[in-house]
């Protein structure tokens, strides 16, 4: 495979878990919202699901947002829009577990702490896009999955999540686009729940429902990044693109309302790769935060002749890009779907320089 050597050298790096393919679960969307989940259950157990919910809560809600969830919970309907009020309503009886939990997992998991996205052309032309997914709980990397979701029967799309998650923060529309999230910011804890809730209470999108609903609706490149740019969204986020023709590719940088500034590869000048973490790119990122310099030295010595999904994971997988709490690595390329590559990575398994 492609990735042996890769695989084969942080086998070497630590006696922990070694890295793994996640599940891949279907989900069909002909389905109504109530049942479509149901697939999780072949793959997980309630009860282990139950708890590991209850571990990532506790440890990223704070206790004021249980309370201020009781609106939602008493008349999910009204707050949430179709088609996520019923998964997450189906979700909840299905795991025999509680409508309120659920509802504050589908919160927590709008925090994607600290993210690296990068997408990039090589020299015919060819986009290829790959991100890395912090999360600073352990437990996400048992509850990562591949989800395919059917429309008709046929995968209408795909994307990897964490079970009990409605949203998504990575995905593919086969043979048009993939997108993923980054965070914008360190905002403080306390803030950042604080405007996610009442954000939420105005009826605004979680900004990875935006992601799911552009790879179920948008017809090609620049619909998608047309639709991620404009749709209000409850936080200010990154959503990075890539197409499938030569210079389709770009970072949104998003305010709650709308676009702060749009970010397109130009490879004629020189910009085949654009290299998305959790900071303004027009900025220095903070004097601690080693990411960004690091992934746009390996793809410099890279090169734009030897880019492709290999070299872009072997980017991502260098430290500190790749770091103790990063959970997931995916590569994809939207004009090979079939190529879609998701690792899940060991934990602490990455060496500290
Ligand atoms: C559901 O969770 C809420 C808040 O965490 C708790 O108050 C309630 O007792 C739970 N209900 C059940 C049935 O476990
Ligand atoms: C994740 O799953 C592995 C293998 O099943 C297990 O050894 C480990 O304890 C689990 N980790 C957590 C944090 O639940
Ligand atoms: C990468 O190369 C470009 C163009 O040669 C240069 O402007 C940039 O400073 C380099 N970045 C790093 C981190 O080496
Ligand atoms: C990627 O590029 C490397 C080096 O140029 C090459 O050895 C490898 O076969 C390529 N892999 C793919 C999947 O194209
Ligand atoms: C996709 O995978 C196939 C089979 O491994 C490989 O031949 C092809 O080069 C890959 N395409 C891309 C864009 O990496």
């Amino acid at each position: 495979m492609m990735l042996r050597t890769v695989v084969a050298v942080l086998a070497l790096a630590g006696s922990c878990r070694p890295q793994f393919a996640p599940p891949t679960v279907k989900i069909s969307l002909d389905d109504s919202p109530e049942v479509r989940w149901t697939p999780l259950l072949q793959v997980f157990d309630a009860d282990y699901l139950n708890k590991a919910a209850a571990t990532v809560i506790d440890s990223a809600v704070p206790k004021w947002v249980h309370h201020a969830v009781i609106p939602i919970v008493n008349s999910l309907e009204k707050y949430v829009p179709q088609p996520y009020a019923g998964e997450i309503r189906g979700m909840a009886s299905q795991l025999g577990g509680n409508l309120s939990d659920i509802i504050l997992l589908n919160f927590a998991y709008e925090i994607t702490a600290f993210c690296t996205s990068i997408v990039a052309q090589d020299q015919n032309g060819n986009v290829y896009h790959g991100r890395n997914l912090d999360y600073p709980h352990p437990v996400l990397r048992n509850l990562t999955i591949n989800i395919v979701f059917l429309k008709n029967g046929k995968a209408a799309y795909q994307g990897t999540s964490f079970a009990g998650y409605v949203g998504l923060w990575t995905g593919q529309s086969p043979h048009k686009f993939t997108i993923s999230g980054d965070q914008r910011g360190t905002e403080h804890w306390w803030n950042w729940w604080k405007n996610v809730v009442s954000a939420f209470l105005l009826h605004r999108s979680p900004a990875s429902w935006l992601v799911r609903e552009t790879l179920e609706e948008a017809e090609d490149f620049q619909d998608a990044v047309m639709r991620l740019s404009k749709t209000p969204i409850i936080t200010g986020v990154y959503y990075i693109v890539g197409g499938v023709r030569a210079g389709e590719g770009v970072v949104i940088t998003r305010d709650r309302t709308g676009p702060a500034d749009i970010w397109p590869l130009e490879p004629i000048s020189g910009g085949w790769f654009r290299v998305e973490t959790n900071f303004d790119h027009w900025l220095p990122p903070p004097p601690t935060d080693h990411r960004r310099e690091a992934a746009n030295k390996a793809l410099n010595a890279t090169g734009q002749d030897h880019i492709n999904m290999t070299s872009l994971y072997q980017v991502l997988s260098l430290y500190p890009v790749c770091n103790g709490i990063t959970i997931y690595t995916t590569v994809m390329s939207a004009a090979s779907p079939q190529n879609y590559t998701t690792v899940v990575r060991p934990q602490l398994c990455i060496s500290t320089d």
